[in-house]
């Protein structure tokens, strides 16, 4: 499994190894998005990854779809980012920003003076968001004029910004998961009649748009990209996947990014063999750093290594295991996640899980 640990150049971003820590929402950010400072420890405890993708932070108000999400669309919030990136470097981590817009999964009450959420077109999804009241389904958005899109891609060169300025070594643009990017991209939730809508080209135009602003701001060789062709998450489908995708790789390509990062499955979502035959399909026509995302454990992301994926990303083993790259090194069992506190709350089931020395020692000391 020594694949895993070679160091390599992720466009500019110079990595140490290969496993990589995927973006995972823990809604323990202040109110008005400023970074928790809780999240400097959790972070670098996490700085033996290769790269640290964030948790999705918004880049604006209204990109906002749960409570307790960041943001990276102000000073005070690049301030407390600072805090966070300066630390994981120092402790030899690299780290980039994912760059999140919910679009039509969001509620009225998380948004700017009781907004309708924004999206492609006005579907409203059955799916859930997290309020001051809890669990509540995503209200009715309202479709994006022109101008509306226009200022989204401003929003997120903004944000791209401020993320260099925060000290982030690149940014990632989440266009999947059923996230607004992704809601253009299929004709389930986009039905357009403009230049956004009804061919895969003009689907994928906002995505490539927000990809080439963000590239012209910050270099390309610093954006990386997250899709979910076959994703079904926050009540999604996409019937043309092969087709929008197969574009939209070809696209990628050409603009020489850092990385394509893949959700290939998703929790609670399984993968059908027609689904693992289509992201095949598109990988191998994917020349550029691929990075494979889901329920992957050491030999199977050493064999997608093998296979030709630049790295491999770990979401919910990450969250449990702060010492994962050293785990896997040394093969040794890994801590489970505890699912109460994945969502909120302080320290405990953030900054708290074990390394596998601090285990060894809490065990030592209880013989002695
Ligand atoms: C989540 O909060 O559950 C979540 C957020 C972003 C994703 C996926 C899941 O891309």
């Amino acid at each position: 499994m020594t694949n895993l640990f070679e160091h390599g150049a992720l466009g500019d971003i110079q990595v140490k190894n290969r496993i990589f820590m995927a973006p995972l929402t823990r809604n323990r950010a202040h109110g008005d998005g400023t970074p928790h400072e809780m999240a400097i420890k959790y972070y670098t405890q996490r700085a033996g990854a290769g790269l640290i993708v964030t948790e999705g932070a918004q880049i604006s108000p209204m990109g906002q779809g749960y409570i307790n999400t960041p943001g990276i669309y102000n000073e005070k919030q690049r301030d407390a980012w600072t805090k966070i990136t300066r630390s994981v470097q120092a402790n030899g981590g690299k780290m980039v920003v994912q760059l999140w817009h919910v679009g039509r999964i969001s509620h009225t009450s998380l948004l700017p003076g009781g907004a309708q959420p924004v999206a492609p077109s006005a579907i409203q999804a059955t799916a859930d968001t997290f309020t001051e009241n809890g669990v509540e389904n995503a209200s009715l958005p309202k479709a994006l004029d022109i101008q509306g899109i226009k200022e989204v891609i401003a929003d997120y060169v903004h944000a791209a910004r401020t993320a260099i300025d925060a000290g982030f070594d690149g940014v990632e643009v989440h266009a999947a998961n059923g996230y607004l990017l992704n809601q253009f991209i299929s004709a389930h939730t986009n039905q357009r009649e403009d230049e956004y809508g009804g061919s895969p080209e003009n689907r994928a135009r906002l995505f490539l748009e927000v990809v080439d602003a963000v590239s012209a701001e910050i270099g390309a060789g610093r954006v990386g990209a997250r899709v979910s062709p076959t994703g079904k998450f926050n009540d999604f489908a996409d019937p043309d996947a092969a087709e929008n995708y197969g574009y939209i790789y070809d696209e990628l390509e050409r603009r020489n990014l850092a990385y394509l990062h893949v959700v290939e499955s998703f929790p609670g979502h399984p993968v059908s063999k027609s689904e693992e035959k289509l992201l095949s399909n598109l990988r191998r026509n994917f020349s550029g750093n691929y990075i494979a995302n889901g329920n992957y454990d050491s030999a199977a992301a050493s064999q997608a290594i093998a296979d030709g994926a630049f790295a491999v990303s770990f979401g919910r083993p990450y969250i449990a295991n702060p010492d994962l790259t050293d785990r896997l090194r040394d093969n040794s069992k890994l801590n489970e996640v505890d699912e109460a506190t994945l969502y909120g709350g302080d320290e405990k089931g953030y900054s708290d899980y074990p390394t596998q020395d601090e285990t060894y020692l809490r065990a030592l000391a209880e013989v002695l």
